[in-house]
């Protein structure tokens, strides 16, 4: 039997996280194997943002990432921000633009981004259709088997993302490495996805495909973007946002006003006397979703007929009208995951696992997961290159 292949370094996921860490140790000089079982590297590269990749978000911060341990990203997206991913970016001339609320995208395709990648990695090996077989540990060395080839390094980096979408190739293998190596985890739960309505929500169900601004509640925490209905449920990012942060058997309340004035239905009562609520929410509302909230409020008389107490409850319900979802609509449709190997596992400099040195763990594998918008890729490029200084 052939000896082992020998590296310094073996990362485990040829995705962004995978792929900036493998950049950035290889650049350092070092040799660096990395694996992946998918036939192509970057597969969630290539269909984000439509297949513009929202690459980053000016506005990527530590408050807008989600973690049992919020301060727990800090380092690295000091050390790692959005304007060094764009000076990547120009070195590579690509052109980029913002979209909107500080999301960049590639004004031409993802595959710019993956190509950019890939070219940073000239120094590494990248191996695809490497199914890993086995993963030994000495104390020192990891000894991993994939495909038919044996490596082995005095370090493994774990950057094998999390379960979202499991038909472009994605897994919790992850946390069943990170369970081995007697690593903790945080609760996986689906995140940045739809939210499903039972049927006792006939009305919101009856919505599909009508879209609105609102501003969407839920586990504390607020989003102003649009929400979109849905034959499930409910999506749009205002939805997907609070997503993230609803658990089961919560409510999510939402603002379908969020520009109105307290007392705005009385002031339209005295101007308008004659007008019906669905015709005066059709002005600020699509009209199927004014007839739907309108009927479901109740006020089926003139204004000038409605006691002012019943126009502020109106107005109070149009301003916080609460639901309970009954589920997501899971991995399958999650853009992200909430959750993974525990940053109290890690170090926050170097993504170094504290109790088993030479195991680093990188991108949407670990516990920080980041709003819609451009901040789950600025994590992964800023752990990878946190852990490929350090390898
Ligand atoms: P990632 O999942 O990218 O890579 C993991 C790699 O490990 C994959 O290549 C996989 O094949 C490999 N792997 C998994 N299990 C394995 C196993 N058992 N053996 C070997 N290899 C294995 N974010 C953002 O900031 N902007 C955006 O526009 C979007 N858009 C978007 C769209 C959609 C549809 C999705 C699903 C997600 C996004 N995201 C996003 C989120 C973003 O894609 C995600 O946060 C990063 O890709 C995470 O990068 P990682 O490298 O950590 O994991």
């Amino acid at each position: 039997m052939p000896a082992p292949a020998s590296f310094d370094a073996i990362i485990l996921g040829a995705g962004g996280a995978g792929l900036m860490c493998a950049a950035t140790a290889a650049q350092r000089g070092r040799k660096v194997l990395v694996l992946d079982h998918a036939p192509e590297p970057g597969r969630k590269i290539l269909i984000s943002g439509g297949g513009r990749c929202n690459f980053t978000n000016i506005g990527a911060a530590p408050d807008r990432y989600l973690s049992a341990n919020p301060h727990f990203a800090r380092s690295a997206l000091a050390r790692y921000t959005p304007h060094d991913f764009l000076e990547l970016v120009a070195k590579h001339r690509i052109a980029w633009h913002e979209k909107t609320l500080g999301q960049l995208f590639c004004d031409g395709s993802a595959r710019q981004i993956v190509a950019m990648l890939l070219g940073e990695c000239a120094g590494a090996t990248i191996r695809c259709d490497a199914p890993i077989r086995d993963i030994d540990h000495d104390g020192t060395r990891f000894r991993v088997t994939a495909g038919e080839g044996v490596a082995e390094a005095p370090a493994l980096v774990i950057a094998t993302g999390g379960p979202s979408i499991p038909k472009l190739g994605a897994t919790g293998f992850a946390y069943e490495l990170a369970k081995r190596f007697g690593l903790k985890l945080v609760e996986p739960r689906p995140a940045l996805v739809p939210l499903t309505l039972g049927a006792d929500e006939t009305l919101f169900r009856s919505l599909s495909g009508v879209a609105t601004p609102v501003e969407a509640r839920a586990g504390g925490a607020a989003f102003r973007e649009a929400a979109l209905f849905t034959h499930k449920g409910m999506s749009g990012p205002a939805i997907l946002q609070v997503s993230s942060y609803w658990r089961h058997g919560q409510a999510v309340a939402i603002d379908f006003l969020t520009q109105a004035r307290p007392g705005w239905l009385r002031d339209a009562k005295r101007q308008r006397p004659r007008a019906k609520l669905p015709a005066i929410l059709g002005e600020q509302l699509p009209a199927r979703l004014a007839d739907a909230l309108a009927e479901r409020i109740g006020l089926a008389a003139e204004l000038g007929n409605a006691p002012d107490k019943a126009l502020e409850a109106a107005e109070r319900r149009l301003a916080d009208w609460a639901f309970t979802p009954n589920g997501t609509e899971g991995f399958a449709k999650a853009e992200v995951t909430v959750g993974g190997i525990s940053t109290a596992e890690l170090s926050q400099q170097t993504m170094e696992a504290r109790k088993v040195p030479g195991l680093f763990a990188i991108g949407e594998a670990v516990d920080v997961t980041g709003w819609l918008g451009g901040y789950n890729f600025q994590w992964a490029w800023a752990s990878g290159v946190a852990a490929g200084q350090a390898l």
